[in-house]
């Protein structure tokens, strides 16, 4: 059975729509029956993602930040997409504890935790174009996707 399901919504990049970013991606994946711990970990990453969007992407000004979603069976996929300042040198930016906000008291944590909390993690950038930060991570239980399977199975042994 290949289940998939996909939505996009735009917002403008303004700090209330973190958590309103962060409640939309754990409605969307509800559906996935996820445990607390997962959905947890889902609104850490794209909270990260797009607080990164709104002070650095459009540090000067204000843009539109877009979430992407895609499941496909038991797997979520997220984009957060900007097209603010972009990133000079992804590798280096990637790097735990490095900032180029101190002043703002940013931790330079911010993609160590989407890197921990997701399965994958991918970063394209273009200086003056914007950033796409894709990430992907398997929520639920595999097992209660294939339940008619499994069931279909116990009724033939
Ligand atoms: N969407 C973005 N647009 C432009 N630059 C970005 C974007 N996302 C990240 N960066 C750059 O990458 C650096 C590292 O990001 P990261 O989230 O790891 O740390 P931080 O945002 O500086 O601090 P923290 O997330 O811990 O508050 C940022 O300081 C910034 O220079
Ligand atoms: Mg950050």
């Amino acid at each position: 059975m290949n289940d998939k399901n996909e939505m996009l919504l735009e917002f403008e990049s303004k700090s209330q729509n973190e958590s309103f970013a962060r409640t939309v991606v754990a409605a969307f994946a509800a559906q996935l029956d996820p445990t607390i711990e997962e959905l947890a970990d889902l609104k850490t990453a794209v909270s990260e993602a797009v607080t990164n969007s709104i002070i650095h992407g459009y540090a000067n000004c204000f843009g539109i930040i877009k979430m992407h979603c895609i499941i496909s069976d038991n797997e979520i996929t997220v984009e957060i997409i900007d097209e603010g300042v972009g990133i000079e040198n992804i590798e280096k930016a990637m790097e735990p504890l490095y900032t180029t906000r101190p002043e703002l008291e940013r931790s330079g944590m911010g993609f160590s935790f989407m890197e921990a909390f997701m399965d994958e993690l991918e970063v394209n950038s273009a200086l003056g174009k914007g950033t796409v930060i894709k990430m992907k991570k398997r929520v639920g239980k595999p097992e209660k996707m294939n339940k008619l399977t499994q069931e279909a199975k116990q009724k033939v042994l």
